[in-house]
């Protein structure tokens, strides 16, 4: 029988012998991960609810990955790296955004089956968004203390809120390639948020006005405008499906719903690049 086996191993260019090879399974935990769909109520559409926050969560791990590998590339000087990362940042924004359709499919009547079991946990203690937030330069701390305690992860979230954004060490490019940065920039303390300046506005604006000169910079300038422009549209989508799903009902976080999420569409990430389009 297992010569058998073996023979037909061979014809199709399978194994079916793992006793002592790793599995598929084991080498991507498929057991944790399959088992953590824990719905708490009995209603069938539960199990979307959950798959697709965690789906959302992983791709959120991988975008954290490349963010913060193309930041320590960037500060190194080692652009054309950076902008792979990023464009793959790009990518998976693209990918996520399809997320809303699959969630779409969830009606009010459905959701409401559920959503008491929720109690007060929603996407606003996400501290993986939070984090991506940080990275790109948006700075606000209440999830630290939603995570007061979890130490561990409070320490990390602290490193990532008080470390330079994306756009920081892209300003630091600027002065790099000598344009006259404002020097408060160069050395600010990168927990407050960052408010534009028209130093930087100018420097964009001539790199913009002489991309062959200044192409590395332009480049960078047009990856980050990408992010900037998927998460808005991201940001967008989680909106009118969260209006399509509960209308202008509070939220389970505790925040005005629709009326929230509206408010942080106007949140600009990189402000002098978008100032600049109007004044090429
Ligand atoms: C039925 C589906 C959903 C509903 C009704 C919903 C509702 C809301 C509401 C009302 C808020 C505002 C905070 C609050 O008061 O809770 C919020 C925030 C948030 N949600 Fe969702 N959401 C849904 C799905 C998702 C999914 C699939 C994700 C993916 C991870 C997500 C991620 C977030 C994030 C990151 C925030 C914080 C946004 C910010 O502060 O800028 N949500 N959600």
């Amino acid at each position: 029988m297992s010569k058998h086996l073996s023979e037909m191993e061979k014809e199709r260019g399978i194994h079916t012998d793992f006793k002592n090879r790793m599995t598929y399974g084991e080498y991507l935990k498929l057991d944790q991960i399959l088992s953590s769909q824990i719905c708490l109520s009995d209603h069938h559409d539960e199990m979307l609810f959950i798959i697709i926050h965690q789906v959302s969560e992983l791709w959120m791990k991988l975008i954290l990955h490349e963010l913060r590998a193309s930041i320590r590339q960037i500060e190194q000087d080692n652009l054309a790296p950076a902008f792979k990362m990023l464009a793959r940042v790009s990518k998976i924004q693209s990918q996520i955004i399809y997320a809303w359709d699959v969630l779409s499919t969830l009606t009010p009547s459905e959701y409401m089956e559920f959503r008491d079991k929720l109690g007060q946990a929603s996407g606003f203690q996400s501290y993986q968004y939070r984090m991506i937030e940080f990275a790109l330069g948006y700075k606000s701390d209440h999830v630290l203390k939603i995570y007061e305690k979890a130490p561990e992860l409070l320490k990390e979230l602290k490193q990532a809120y008080e470390a330079p954004s994306i756009y920081d060490v892209a300003i630091k490019q600027l002065a790099k390639a000598g344009f006259d940065i404002n020097s408060d920039l160069l050395e600010r303390d990168y927990s407050k948020p960052y408010k534009g300046d028209p130093t930087v506005e100018a420097a964009w604006l001539a790199v913009y006005q002489e991309v062959d000169k200044y192409w590395d910079l332009y480049q960078l300038a047009e990856k980050l405008i990408d992010i900037e422009d998927w998460i808005q549209q991201w940001r967008f989508r989680h909106m009118k499906t969260v209006e399509r799903i509960i209308g202008h009902k509070m939220g389970t976080g505790g925040s005005s719903g629709v009326t929230y999420l509206k408010k942080v569409l106007n949140h600009c990430f990189f402000p002098e690049l978008w100032n600049i389009r109007t004044k090429l």
